[in-house]
């Protein structure tokens, strides 16, 4: 009776310690792998990628995926996109009192620079994004430059002769782009032929009349057109959402635990049991991943490299809760109806399956996606961890 009782407690506190244990190495391996800390300086930011600065800030490698949602109208790309290899970007964060400058650097064996005039030459080029609002309560945007009920601002550099084609945007998803004008917003984005590699340094007030960045915790995201590999618009490669520590404003814990949820789910989770799960409740009828392809293609996001490009509390809301963020197929048309009537440009009717989503009456969207809330937690985890595993990436060390 007694040895019985001493397992018992010896059992429980054996698992509380293996609890506590699992959350502090996952926070611990969510600041390894997610958190770019940034260097609190006194001086003013220097958006020269050369500047003494910024071999003191420590760097940290940033990794972006080839983006496959939504295609274009071009067969070419179509098929070398999804085959390209991850980039992978060196990225570093300093700020000040009232600025903060983000310096980027990746290899590009071939620059391209966007001739003035041509239509199928295309442009290297790098963005980043921060949510408009972010913090507790607030769920992450899509990842793809936003989505309507979660808009970004985004920072773009792009490479074309003659001009300095720097441009900034709040997005609400694909194709929805507002042209902003930023006060004091600066980009500057260099080709160093020695070591074949860009380098790209955005510097932007900490707080805009679009966002405030004045947080100990802030998201960003980062994507990357190589013009080599017919890259444009919505095809390039992204990066999942990473969080810049700012060491001067109070972490706010609970947006810490919300964001780094699943940080271990690699450890916690069973993906075989996620996949087999993903099949029970019918995911491959919408959607093509790893060998489960009979989906029609275009029917709803291909999940192929979706681990790489999405972090677990993202995976997490699609699942529970695909209202909340909705992507916007923006090449719907790709699918026609030829069974319907041609209107007077001779042009078959939009084939509707393959869109998205639906609009309501008051103009706001829903998934076609149906929510699947109804899951135990533990079914969720292990598709989640599921999901984590794809990724494509032949050379990720
Ligand atoms: C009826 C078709 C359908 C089914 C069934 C379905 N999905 Fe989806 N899913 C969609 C559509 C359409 C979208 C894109 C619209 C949106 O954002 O919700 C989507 C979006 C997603 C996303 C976000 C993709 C991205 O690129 O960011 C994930 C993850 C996802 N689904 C996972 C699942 C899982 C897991 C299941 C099964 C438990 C499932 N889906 C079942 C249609 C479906």
């Amino acid at each position: 009776m007694k040895k019985a009782l001493k397992a018992a407690i010896f059992g429980i506190t054996a698992g509380v310690t293996a609890l506590a244990f699992s959350a502090n190495a996952g926070i611990k391996d969510f600041y390894k792998w997610e958190v770019l800390n940034a260097k609190y300086v006194n001086d003013e930011l220097p958006t020269d990628p050369k500047a003494d600065l910024w071999k003191s800030v420590p760097g940290k490698k940033v990794y972006l995926y080839p983006q496959v949602s939504v295609r274009l109208n071009d067969k070419k790309a179509n098929e070398i996109i999804p085959r390209k290899r991850l980039t992978a970007a060196l990225v570093k964060v300093a700020y000040n009192r009232d600025n903060i400058a983000v310096y980027i650097t990746w290899k590009d064996k071939t620059p391209s620079i966007q001739p003035a005039v041509t239509t199928n030459a295309f442009a290297d080029g790098v963005s980043i994004e921060f949510p408009n609002k972010f913090g507790k309560g607030i769920t992450l945007p899509y990842i793809g430059m936003g989505d309507s009920k979660h808009p970004v601002t985004v920072y773009l550099q792009k490479e074309v002769a003659g001009r300095d084609y720097q441009k900034s945007f709040i997005s609400e998803g694909f194709g929805s782009l507002t042209e902003i004008n930023e006060p004091d917003v600066d980009v500057v984005m260099v080709y160093n032929k020695g070591k074949r590699e860009w380098t790209a340094v955005f510097k932007r007030p900490l707080k805009t009349e679009n966002s405030n960045l004045k947080a100990g915790l802030v998201p960003i995201g980062f994507a990357i057109w190589d013009g080599s590999q017919y890259e444009r618009d919505g095809n390039k490669s992204l990066s999942r959402w990473k969080f810049i520590r700012l060491g001067k404003y109070e972490l706010d814990k609970d947006y810490l635990s919300y964001v780094s949820w699943g940080d271990m789910i690699h450890k916690e989770g069973d993906p075989e049991r996620g996949k087999q799960l993903m099949a029970q409740n019918g995911c491959n009828g919408c959607h093509r991943y790893d060998d489960q392809q009979m989906a029609p293609e275009g029917m709803a996001p291909n999940l192929y490299n979706i681990g790489g490009i999405a972090h677990a509390p993202y995976l997490r809301d699609s699942i529970v809760d695909p209202n909340d963020v909705v992507i916007k197929n923006l090449n719907q048309n790709r699918h026609y109806n030829k069974a319907g009537a041609k209107d007077v440009n001779g042009a078959y009717p939009n084939n509707d399956m393959f869109t998205w989503y639906i609009v309501n009456p008051d103009g706001t969207v829903s998934s076609k996606m149906p929510p699947f809330n109804f899951l135990p937690e533990e079914d969720i985890k292990d598709i989640v961890a599921y999901l984590k595993t794809l990724r494509t990436w032949k050379n990720f060390k």
